[in-house]
């Protein structure tokens, strides 16, 4: 960004502080990169680093905000060893250059799983060969994050699943690959409950009468977040069983004894309908 300060200009959206350069500083003007690099600096109009920022009412990132002062690597005839190269460098150096810029939009990064894993923002962006339509990454979602997580593919094919596959939900609307303050990666919602109140919000509440484990323990405690054998993501294939976990209530000569109509016979939810919590009734019956 000092070249970009050079001209007089300064993108705004994101931090893009520096001094005034000079030539002593090793820099050139920024149109001198598009002669010998024209397939590049064409395309680069469009991308955000140069359109986005000056919707954004900055002056755009240019070349030597990302590769560093080119005036060497010029004279030099294109002196690939005088300029910076992504794929030499380590993924922390990778990640330190991109978040002079991004720190602010992605403060959590470096303490993230992928950070600490060696994942870095190349691992899933790329500035300029991505994916159209995409923040500049290299393959879209879910296939991008399938490309390592092999693991959690099958749960998407479940019989019961969040239709990531289909395009209706996506990873990033549960997770933050850049870091966040939960475990895996789980963004959170405004009252620090679970993600998932963001897009069920019936089942948040208040209510009167809570379930008490849905905001203790979380819906984790009977749902399974990705996909399921189970009917309604739950983690039972037997709702009764699913709550005899934490209940047993077969009292004789109640409604949960022995009789046409009991606990035996009949699941729990059929008459404890409001399983999320209730305003009428205490025992979610209504
Ligand atoms: C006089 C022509 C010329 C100018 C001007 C020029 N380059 Fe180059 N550049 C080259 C040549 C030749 C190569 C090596 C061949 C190649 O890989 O494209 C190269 C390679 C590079 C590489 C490494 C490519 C790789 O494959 O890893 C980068 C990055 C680069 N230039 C960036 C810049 C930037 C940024 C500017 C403007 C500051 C610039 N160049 C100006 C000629 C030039
Ligand atoms: C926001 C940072 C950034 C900016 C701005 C940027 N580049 Fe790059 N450049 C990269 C990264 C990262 C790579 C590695 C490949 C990739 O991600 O596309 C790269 C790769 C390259 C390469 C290697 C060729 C290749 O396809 O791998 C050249 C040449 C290059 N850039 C030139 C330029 C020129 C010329 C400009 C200005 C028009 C520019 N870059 C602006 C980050 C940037
Ligand atoms: C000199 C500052 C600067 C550097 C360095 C920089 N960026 Fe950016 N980046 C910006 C600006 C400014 C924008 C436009 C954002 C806006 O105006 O909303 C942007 C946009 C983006 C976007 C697209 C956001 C969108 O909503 O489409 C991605 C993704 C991104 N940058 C990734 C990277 C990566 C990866 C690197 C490192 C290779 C990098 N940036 C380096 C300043 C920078
Ligand atoms: C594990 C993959 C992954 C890594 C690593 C990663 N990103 Fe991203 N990034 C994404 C995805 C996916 C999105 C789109 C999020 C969405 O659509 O909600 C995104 C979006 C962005 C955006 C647009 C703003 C936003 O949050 O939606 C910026 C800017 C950005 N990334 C920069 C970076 C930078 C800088 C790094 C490295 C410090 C980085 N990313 C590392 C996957 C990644
Ligand atoms: C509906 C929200 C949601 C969606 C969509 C989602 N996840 Fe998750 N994911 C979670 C929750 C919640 C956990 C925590 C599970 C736990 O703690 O038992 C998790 C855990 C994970 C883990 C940790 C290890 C594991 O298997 O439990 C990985 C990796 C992961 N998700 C990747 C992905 C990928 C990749 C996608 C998209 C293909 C995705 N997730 C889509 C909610 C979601
Ligand atoms: C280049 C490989 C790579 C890509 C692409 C990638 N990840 Fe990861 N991810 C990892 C590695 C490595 C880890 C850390 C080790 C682990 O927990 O598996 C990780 C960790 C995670 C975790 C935390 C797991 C935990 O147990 O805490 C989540 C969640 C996650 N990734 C989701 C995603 C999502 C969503 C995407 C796509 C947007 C994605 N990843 C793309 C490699 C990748
Ligand atoms: C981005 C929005 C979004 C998030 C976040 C989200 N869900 Fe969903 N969820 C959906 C959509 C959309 C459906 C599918 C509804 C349909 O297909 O009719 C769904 C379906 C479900 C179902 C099955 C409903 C049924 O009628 O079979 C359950 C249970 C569920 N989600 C629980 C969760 C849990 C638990 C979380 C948090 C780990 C969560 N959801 C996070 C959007 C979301
Ligand atoms: C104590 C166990 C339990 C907890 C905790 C729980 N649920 Fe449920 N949930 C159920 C049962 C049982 C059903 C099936 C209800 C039915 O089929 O009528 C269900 C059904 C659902 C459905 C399907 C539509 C509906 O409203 O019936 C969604 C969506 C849902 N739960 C989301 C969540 C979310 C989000 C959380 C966390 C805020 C959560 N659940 C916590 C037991 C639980
Ligand atoms: C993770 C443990 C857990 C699971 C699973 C669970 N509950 Fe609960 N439930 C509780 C706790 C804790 C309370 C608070 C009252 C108590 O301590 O008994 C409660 C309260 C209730 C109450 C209200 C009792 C009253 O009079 O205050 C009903 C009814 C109830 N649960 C039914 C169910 C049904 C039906 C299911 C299965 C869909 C279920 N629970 C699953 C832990 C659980
Ligand atoms: C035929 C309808 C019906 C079925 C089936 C049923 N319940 Fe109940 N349950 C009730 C009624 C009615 C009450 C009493 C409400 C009251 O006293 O206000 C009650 C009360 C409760 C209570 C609170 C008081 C107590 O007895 O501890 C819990 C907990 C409970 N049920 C759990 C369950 C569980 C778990 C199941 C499934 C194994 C189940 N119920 C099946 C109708 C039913």
């Amino acid at each position: 960004m000092r070249a970009a300060a050079k001209d007089g200009k300064q993108a705004s959206a994101v931090e893009t502080t520096g001094t005034a350069a000079s030539p002593a500083d090793g820099y050139v003007s920024n149109d001198t990169c598009a002669r010998c690099h024209a397939n590049i600096a064409g395309p680069f109009a469009n991308n955000p680093h140069s359109k986005l920022a000056l919707e954004h009412g900055g002056n755009g990132v240019t070349c030597q905000s990302c590769h560093g002062p080119g005036k060497a690597h010029v004279d030099g005839g294109g002196d690939v060893t005088k300029i910076i190269r992504f794929e030499k460098l380590t993924p922390q150096q990778v990640d330190a250059t991109c978040l002079k810029c991004h720190a602010t939009t992605h403060p959590n990064f470096l303490r993230s799983p992928h950070a600490k894993a060696n994942v870095s923002c190349l691992s899933c962006h790329s500035i300029h060969k991505s994916v159209p339509y995409t923040t500049l990454l290299i393959a879209e979602q879910p296939n991008l994050c399938y490309k390592c997580h092999v693991d959690v593919k099958p749960s998407f094919d479940m019989p019961f699943h969040h239709r990531v596959n289909e395009g209706v939900v996506k990873c990033s609307d549960c997770h933050n690959v850049h870091g966040t303050f939960l475990p895996a990666n789980l963004r959170n919602t405004a009252d620090q409950n679970m993600v998932c109140t963001k897009c069920h919000m019936d089942v948040r509440g208040p209510f009167v009468y809570e379930h008490v484990p849905v905001r203790a323990d979380g819906c984790l405690a009977c749902h399974t977040p990705h996909g399921s054998q189970n009917a309604r993501l739950l983690n039972m294939p037997n709702i009764n069983q699913l709550c005899n976990q934490c209940h047993s209530p077969v009292s004789a000569g109640t409604v949960h004894g022995m009789n046409e109509g009991s606990s035996e016979v009949t699941t729990c939810i059929d008459c404890h309908t409001y399983i999320h919590g209730s305003n009428l009734d205490q025992a979610f019956l209504k």
